[in-house]
């Protein structure tokens, strides 16, 4: 089996001290749509960080498409695309501009860049906010913008840190239908969210990270097959499967008082 994305022991501690990944490995197959979830500060941002090259991991060692991270890490960034949590974008910038620039980035001559932009703006649903600027755009826009600006050039793997917060729920469905065709044209997903829904309807894989530990891995079917009836009223509350599966996963144990 091809790997996108293969992560071995990847650990990391930030200056604070602050373990934020303990020893986390993953195999991504080529094409797989593989969704990371995990509660508050479990280190999701932290591993994407790491493989976008924004962050220095501490130990551990990665290959992207089978390319060594550590040898060759120009190379293998190449071949990632990325859409941050937090959105790192000149606000006073036209959409276009922003999609067109990036290519600039990677090289990409002006002329393919405008063509591709143009395509990518119209697959996100913003080719009538072509020339606006991204402050002018709304919250959900503005994370499409993203989207399309990830993709300027062509990378075979694909990070979204949250892409759909704050989307609303029809555009967040065509973000989905989008998504799919990028997976069926062989693009390797990763993805996290906090709409559980949203990992069960896309992904062919989970993985559940708490506390810098992947707790759980494995094909969307078998974390669901973990359900566990009996847990399921704890507190009055009844999600999807996933939902208690990933609550059974993660939450705090109870102090005794
Ligand atoms: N630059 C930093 N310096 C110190 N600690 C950090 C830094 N960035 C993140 N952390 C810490 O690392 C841990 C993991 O954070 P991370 O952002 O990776 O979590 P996450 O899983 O993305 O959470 P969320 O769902 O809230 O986005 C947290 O304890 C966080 O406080
Ligand atoms: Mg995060």
């Amino acid at each position: 089996m091809e790997l996108a994305l293969d992560i071995r022991n990847l650990t990391k501690t930030y200056a604070d001290g602050t373990a934020a990944l303990r020893g986390v490995s993953l195999q991504v197959p080529k094409g797989d749509f593989y969704a990371l979830l995990g509660p508050n500060g479990a280190g999701k941002t932290t591993l994407i960080g790491i493989v976008t090259g924004l962050v220095n991991k501490t130990g551990g060692s990665l290959r992207i498409d089978g390319v060594d991270f550590d040898a060759y890490p120009e190379r293998a960034r190449r071949r990632v695309g990325v859409v941050p949590q937090n959105l790192n974008v000149d606000f006073f910038g036209r959409a276009i501009d922003i999609v067109v620039n990036q290519g600039g980035y990677y090289g990409i001559p002006r002329s393919i860049a405008l063509k591709r932009a143009d395509e990518l703006l119209k697959a996100v649903g913003l080719a009538d906010k072509r020339t606006a600027q991204a402050r002018q755009l709304s919250g959900g826009m503005q994370r499409r913008l993203m989207i399309a600006r990830a993709l300027i050039h062509e990378p075979d793997l694909l990070f979204l840190d949250e892409p759909t917060a704050g989307v609303d729920i029809e555009m967040r469905r065509g973000m989905w239908d989008y998504l799919k065709t990028l997976t069926a044209r062989g693009v390797t997903i990763l993805l996290t969210t906090h709409y559980l829904e949203e990992a069960e309807q896309l992904a062919k894989h989970v993985a559940i990270i708490n506390k810098g530990a992947i707790v759980a891995n494995g094909t969307m079917e078998d974390i669901l097959a973990r359900y566990d009836e009996s847990q399921r009223e704890r507190d009055g509350y009844r999600g999807s499967r996933l939902e208690e599966v990933f609550l059974q996963l993660t939450r705090e144990p109870e102090k005794p008082s």
